[in-house]
């Protein structure tokens, strides 16, 4: 299958040399993508600004900030069987950007925010016949927020993660996590290492097919 992946933050630029980001590592984007190259899939990676190296995956599209993310991923969509949202896409950007570094004396002490452009919120009328997988990272009612979100973005299969927990989620070789559909009932989080994962992840997808 052809399998799209997108891994890691994104990065909101404030000024030339500030930004607002999150503490996403890449790992699971990278594992995802390890394991699917593995199974014989042809994987496309679209990556924000991650701390591990990609020089394994011989298809990579780097990207900074969550606009930047979406035309990456409207750009490749056509061509995937999969598309599996692993990048914790920023939240909020500057409103405005400031095009010179902000000097320390003149910072301003509110900073005003917008929300970015949902990603799968965008392309979903152009799913089609694709199988869409998405993350829900959580720090509490993980199986509740996790299933609103399936339904609300549209998703075939949700990973909902367990953040509050110092071995899983962001930067950890671990996730407590588990894999919902619309059809079965979410069986209790598990503590398992993100390439564990992602091979449950990647069969998921073979089981639904092209
Ligand atoms: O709502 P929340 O950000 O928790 O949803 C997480 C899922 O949505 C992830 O799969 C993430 O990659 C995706 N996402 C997106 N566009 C955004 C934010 C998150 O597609 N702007």
């Amino acid at each position: 299958m052809k399998i799209l992946i997108t891994a890691g933050p994104t990065r909101e630029p404030i000024d030339p040399v500030r930004f607002i980001s999150n503490r996403s590592s890449g790992k699971m984007g990278l594992a995802l993508a390890l394991t699917a190259i593995e199974r014989g899939h042809e994987v496309a990676l679209i990556a924000g600004p991650v701390s591990v190296d990609l020089s394994a995956i011989p298809r990579v599209i780097t990207v900074e900030t969550a606009d930047d993310m979406l035309h990456a991923v409207r750009r490749e969509l056509e061509w995937c069987d999969a598309l599996v949202m692993a990048a914790a896409v920023a939240d909020w950007r500057p409103a405005e950007v400031i095009a010179e570094k902000l000097k320390k004396n003149n910072m301003p002490r509110n900073l005003q925010l917008e929300p970015v452009p949902d990603i799968l919120g965008t392309i979903a009328p152009a799913k089609g016949s694709r199988i869409f997988v998405g993350f829900a990272a959580e720090t509490g009612n993980l199986l509740e927020e996790a299933s609103r979100k399936l339904v609300a973005k549209k998703l075939d299969l949700i990973v909902a993660n367990d953040v509050a927990r110092p071995d899983s989620g962001f930067e950890s070789d671990t996730n407590m996590a588990t894999l919902i559909t619309a059809s079965a009932k979410p069986g209790a989080p598990v503590l398992m290492t993100k390439q564990e994962l992602a091979g449950r992840i990647v069969q998921w997808i073979e089981s639904r097919g092209p």
